[in-house]
Order: structure tokens, then C-alpha cells, then sequence
């Protein structure tokens, strides 16, 4: 059971204007060339300009924001110091600091930019011996009073500027999916709506009807009139003492209607155990939560397969291959989820003006598959992987078998070999426009060269 963060946490980073004649108040090129030349690195400019928010190895607010990555393998890296803005202007300063860096110490002020945090590999939201800008003070989600949606930009030139269907709306179109190729969101105003109490919780039905499970499953996707208040998680998990499978689902209904319709093709199966109630959504993420546990190595491997049953019985029997040879791993915790991604979906997105993940007016219903292993040993890393490889490799080839194969890849779940697959994904057309806004933005590149984390739009 993973989810959830569908759209926050792919929000990490910007870009610069043509000219890049935009300066932060009190530095100029030349005044910041002077800094970095006195102070002999990127980081010890950093702490000329931003003071006590720039932090050391060894130091409390270091430590703790290395700390606090949800995986520990994005810990194990350590960046030479870590600036924690307090304002939007603190992250303009620090961009223009960093980028002048390059031309000074070339290849010596690489940078990476965190938000959340739950990225599970190394170097996606933490650098080796860059600097790492940790956005963990800035409270950026704002509620909007006319219901409209805004992203506040930091491009590459420093400069801060908002991006929405007005105001640089191809910066806002590529925002959506584009990661941290443009530039750091320091603020993101989104459209609402209000929400009472709703009907869900947690439900593990008898693994002995799966047969049934994958055909309800089928049935509620491929309803052509489906119904946009369901939502589920559906997840197999393996336990590895016991070598057993089980089946269990993450289940809300966004209503106050107990057992709707949508969901009694499951409800009606075999219940081992369930929490469905009727409850607010503080209440229901923190039941989520408590699946999602941190302080442990973490792999995210995700595909995504059109509508079919045949395909999930094939991924559970596929699943059931691999994971012998991990039996011997210490505390080893797989499961792989399967989410509705209906159709009305990306035709909803298209109607509020479009996306980059070459999802728009997409006219098939499609599930998203996500491989999740936790372990806890260094050891076991390379084991982990390659189990985990095999796995995708042979449910990606069983569906180029039955014909159900899709080329997107959610990139919140990919896991660190995806990361070019995920750029293919998008499309031909969608890149091409990625790679002219970036181009546009951030004229020198700064997000392509110098945030290596990520997927890159390779130019
Ligand atoms: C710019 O310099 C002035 C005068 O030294 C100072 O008062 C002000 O806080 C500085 N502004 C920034 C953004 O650092
Ligand atoms: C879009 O950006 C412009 C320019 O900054 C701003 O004036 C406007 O309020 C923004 N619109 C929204 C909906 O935030
Ligand atoms: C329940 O299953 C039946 C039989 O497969 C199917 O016809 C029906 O559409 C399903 N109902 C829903 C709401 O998914
Ligand atoms: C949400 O539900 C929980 C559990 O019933 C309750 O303790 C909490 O007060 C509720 N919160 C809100 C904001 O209604």
C-alpha cells in the first residue's frame, strides 16, 4: 500500500530567463563571483549570504534533515552542507548563488532540492558532497479562494515568477510531471473542494477467492460509467516466514454511503478482516500511514498495464517466482498494489489544461503497478534489485504477451534504473515540448546538469 502523494511530491524544483540579466537584491553576478572567489567554495558563499541556514555535518539541523528521509537510503548519502530556506527569497539567493558557483568552480555546486523526502533511492532528494536545499520550512500549500491552481517558481536565473494557465502557462503545463527540471515550487495554490466524512478503511478479503477479486477488479475499472467517488488499493502481500500470500485493499468512498455499489463485487466476497467505517480524511491517512513505515531500505519498482484480469492473475504468479531466494532476507516486507487509473482521468486533465505525462485524452482505462520491498541490511541490496528487476522484466514481458503493455511510468514509484523509461513514457511530443520550455526557462541548463537527481529530459 503505497499511494497517496500522487501530487505533492513530485514537485521539487525551476529555471532561468533568456538573458539571465536578473539579479537578487544586494548580489549581482559580479558581487557573487567576488563571494565565491573570497570564500573558496559554493557552500561557504551560501553561508555568507544565508548565514545559520546553511548547516554542517555534525551540526543539529543538518543531522536532522539528513535524518528524516523517509528511506535510509537516501541517509547514507551525506552533502557537504544543507540550506533550509525560510522564504521564497532564501531560495532565489541560494539558486543564484549555486548556478554563478558553476561558472566559478565548475562541476563543484551540484545541487539537489527536497520536498518530502519519500523518494526511496539514493540521490533522487539528497546529493553526495553537493548541497542539498531543504525546503522542509517552507509551508507552501495555500487554499485557493477562487479555485484555481498556481505553481510559485524559482527558476534557474533566481528569479521568482508564478506559473498558471495565464502567466507562463507552458512553465504550468510542464510543472505538471516535468519533476525538477524547471525550476523549486516554493508555492503551490491548488483548486478545493470541500470534503465531509466519507466511507472507507482497510479490508483483507480470503485469498482463495483472488480469481473473483481480479474479476471485480476488472469490472469496476471497465465500467464505463465509473464511479468517480471509489477508490482503491488493492495489494498482495507476501510473507516471507510463511511463505503465504494474502490479499487486502485500501478502500474509500469519497461519500457518506456505506457499502456503495462500486464495491460490492468485493464486499461481498469472503472478510478476513476489516476496518470500513465512516470517518474524516485525517483519520483515514493516518490508517495509510501506519503501512508506510520509515527507518528502513526501501525499493519502489512501478508499470503500467491496461484494464484486465488476465494480467493481474499473471503478475501474481510472476511475484510468486521471485521471491524465493529473498526468504533468507532479515525482516524482508514485498507486496505489489494495483490502482485504478480510469480514463476519466487524464480527460479530466486535459479539460483544466493539460499535462506533460502524454496522458491527455487518454481513452483506455489503466491500472498502475507498484512493486514496494523493504529490507534492512546493506547486504541484501544487490539480491533485493535483482529479484525485483526479474520481476519487472517478466511482467512487463507477459504484457507485451497478452497485449495490455502502456509506456507511461509514474514517476513518484519508479524505481532508479526507470528513470530514462520514464521521459520515453511521456511521449515524443510531450519531451519535445519539455526539452523548448526547459530550453526557454533555463537557457544554461542549470536543472539538467547541476541537480543530477531524478529523471532528466536528456539534453
Ligand atoms: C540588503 O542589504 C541591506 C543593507 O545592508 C539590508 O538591510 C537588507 O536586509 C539586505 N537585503 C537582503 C535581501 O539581504
Ligand atoms: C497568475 O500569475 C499572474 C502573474 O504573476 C498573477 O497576477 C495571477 O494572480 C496568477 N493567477 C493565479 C490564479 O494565481
Ligand atoms: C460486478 O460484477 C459484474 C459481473 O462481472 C459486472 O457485470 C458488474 O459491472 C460489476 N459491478 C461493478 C460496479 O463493478
Ligand atoms: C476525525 O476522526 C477522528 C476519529 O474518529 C476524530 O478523533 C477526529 O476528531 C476527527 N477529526 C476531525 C477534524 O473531524
Amino acid at each position: 500500500m503505497r499511494p497517496s502523494h500522487f501530487l505533492l511530491t513530485s514537485l521539487a524544483m525551476v529555471a532561468a530567463v533568456p538573458g539571465g540579466e536578473w539579479h537578487p537584491p544586494n548580489l549581482t553576478t559580479e558581487s557573487a563571483k567576488d563571494l565565491l572567489l573570497e570564500t573558496g567554495t559554493c557552500c561557504a558563499a551560501l553561508s555568507q549570504a544565508l548565514g545559520a541556514m546553511v548547516s554542517y555535518p555534525g551540526q543539529h539541523s543538518f543531522e536532522s534533515s539528513v535524518a528524516s528521509y523517509w528511506s535510509v537510503l537516501e541517509r547514507e548519502l551525506s552533502p557537504s552542507c544543507v540550506v533550509t530556506p525560510n522564504e521564497k527569497s532564501d531560495v532565489s539567493r541560494a539558486v543564484f548563488i549555486l548556478r554563478i558557483g558553476d561558472e566559478v568552480f565548475p562541476g563543484q555546486c551540484n545541487f539537489a532540492v527536497r520536498s518530502g523526502g519519500h523518494t526511496p533511492f539514493a540521490g533522487s532528494a539528497n546529493i553526495e558532497s553537493g548541497t542539498t536545499i531543504d525546503l522542509t520550512k517552507l509551508r507552501p500549500i495555500d487554499v485557493s479562494a477562487d479555485r484555481t491552481s498556481n505553481f510559485e517558481v524559482v527558476l534557474a536565473s533566481g528569479e521568482i515568477v508564478n506559473a498558471n494557465a495565464t502567466s507562463h502557462p507552458d512553465l504550468w503545463r510542464a510543472l505538471k510531471g516535468g519533476s525538477n527540471n524547471f525550476g523549486i515550487v516554493t508555492s503551490l495554490t491548488m483548486r478545493t473542494f470541500p470534503q465531509g466524512d466519507f466511507w472507507g478503511g482497510f479490508l483483507v478479503i480470503d485469498i482463495a477467492a483472488i480469481e473473483q477479486q481480479f474479476a471485480a477488479f476488472e469490472a469496476l475499472l471497465g465500467n464505463p460509467d465509473y464511479d468517480p467517488y471509489a477508490s482503491l488499493i488493492f495489494t498482495l502481500f507476501w510473507d516471507a516466514p510463511t511463505d503465504v500470500w494474502a490479499t487486502s485493499y485500501s478502500m474509500h468512498y469519497t461519500k457518506p454511503m456505506e457499502n456503495p455499489p462500486a464495491f460490492r463485487n468485493f464486499t461481498s466476497l469472503p472478510q478476513l478482516y476489516g476496518t470500513m467505517r465512516t470517518s474524516n480524511l485525517t483519520d483515514f491517512a493516518l490508517e495509510l500511514a501506519v503501512t508506510n513505515p520509515s527507518d528502513h531500505r526501501d525499493l519502489f519498482v512501478t508499470a503500467t498495464c491496461r484494464n484486465s484480469a488476465e494480467m493481474m492473475a499473471a503478475i501474481y504468479r510472476i511475484s510468486q517466482t521471485i521471491v524465493a531466494p529473498l526468504r533468507s532476507v532479515p525482516n524482508i516486507k514485498l507486496s505489489i498494489s494495483m490502482q485504478p487509473q480510469p480514463a476519466f482521468l487524464s480527460r479530466k486533465s486535459a479539460s483544466t489544461g493539460g499535462n506533460a505525462f502524454g496522458l491527455n485524452d487518454e481513452d483506455e482505462d489503466l491500472f498502475n503497478v507498484l512493486l514496494t520491498i523493504t529490507w534492512d541490511r546493506a547486504e541484501d541490496d544487490a539480491l533485493v534489485y535483482r529479484q525485483a528487476r526479474s520481476l519487472l522484466d517478466q511482467l512487463e514481458a507477459a504484457a507485451r504477451d497478452l497485449g495490455v503493455d502502456h509506456p507511461y511510468i509514474y514517476l513518484n514509484y519508479a524505481g532508479p534504473w526507470q528513470l530514462d523509461a520514464i521521459v520515453a513514457g511521456y511521449g515524443a511530443e510531450s519531451v519535445e515540448r519539455l526539452r523548448e520550455t526547459s530550453r526557454k526557462y533555463d537557457p544554461r541548463g542549470v536543472f539538467q546538469r547541476q541537480v543530477p537527481g531524478g529523471f532528466k529530459l536528456g539534453i
